[in-house]
């Protein structure tokens, strides 16, 4: 079983409740919500005020990503603006284990996001308190970028890592999937497919999202 979360970076965002509703008429069951603050990414998107608007507007989950500095200060802040999901990078947060602790007594979903170049060895130790994790297939900061084929292996042995211990941490890709390479990314385990230009590129959102829901589904 696989879900569908579109990212709003690709969205249109003076149409915003309209993508939105786009996007669940094809079945998404999550919103992945990309947060940047122009200094752990080279851009700037969006924070706080939008999130409390789209949570009026949708019931979907929403899933916010934080590609920000310091993620321990605001992390909670999102959990009650509405996100059901918080991931927080490994890179940024020095105390990660207590900042995954204060999103789950927030009451929100905790993950741990990780770059490309990141080794998995660093998710070890944290592995036990974190909700899902977050595998960044591109380097995080903009929509519509080239999928690391690297990725590919590092997903493969994340999925080892995590059934290796017993734990039933989801895991979720984000960064270069569309129709075309999600059944392979879907076979080795990922749960969570973020796709922001394969969902919104083209204009039909809808269309698109049962697109990547058929391409994924492998029948055995
Ligand atoms: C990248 C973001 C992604 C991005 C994905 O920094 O974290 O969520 O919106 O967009 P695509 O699917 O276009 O690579
Ligand atoms: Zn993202």
């Amino acid at each position: 079983m696989f879900e569908i979360a579109p990212s709003i970076l690709s969205a249109d965002f003076t149409r915003l409740a309209e993508e939105i509703r786009a996007i669940e008429a094809g079945g998404a069951t999550i919103l992945h919500f990309d947060v940047m603050d122009g200094r752990f990414v080279p851009n700037i998107t969006v924070g706080l005020p939008v999130l409390k608007s789209v949570r009026k507007v949708t019931d979907l989950m929403i899933d916010a990503h934080l590609m920000i500095e310091e993620p321990s200060r605001y992390a909670v802040k999102f959990v009650e603006a509405g996100a059901n999901m918080v991931s927080v990078h490994v890179e940024a947060d020095v105390h990660l284990q207590r900042t995954l602790c204060v999103i789950r007594e927030a009451g929100g979903q905790a993950g741990i996001a990780i770059n490309p170049a990141t080794p998995l060895v660093s998710l070890e130790e944290a592995l036990p308190f974190a909700d899902f994790i977050l595998l960044m297939s591109v380097n995080p900061g903009f929509g519509g970028q080239k999928f690391i084929h690297t990725s590919v292996d590092k997903l493969r042995r994340l999925r080892q890592m995590i059934d290796d211990r017993g734990l039933n941490t989801r895991i979720e890709i984000d960064g270069g999937i569309d129709a075309s390479n999600i059944a392979e990314i879907v076979e080795l385990g990922a749960e969570i497919i973020v796709s922001g230009t394969g969902v919104f590129g083209k204009g039909k959102p809808t269309e698109a999202v049962r697109e990547l829901i058929d391409a994924g589904t492998v029948w055995v």
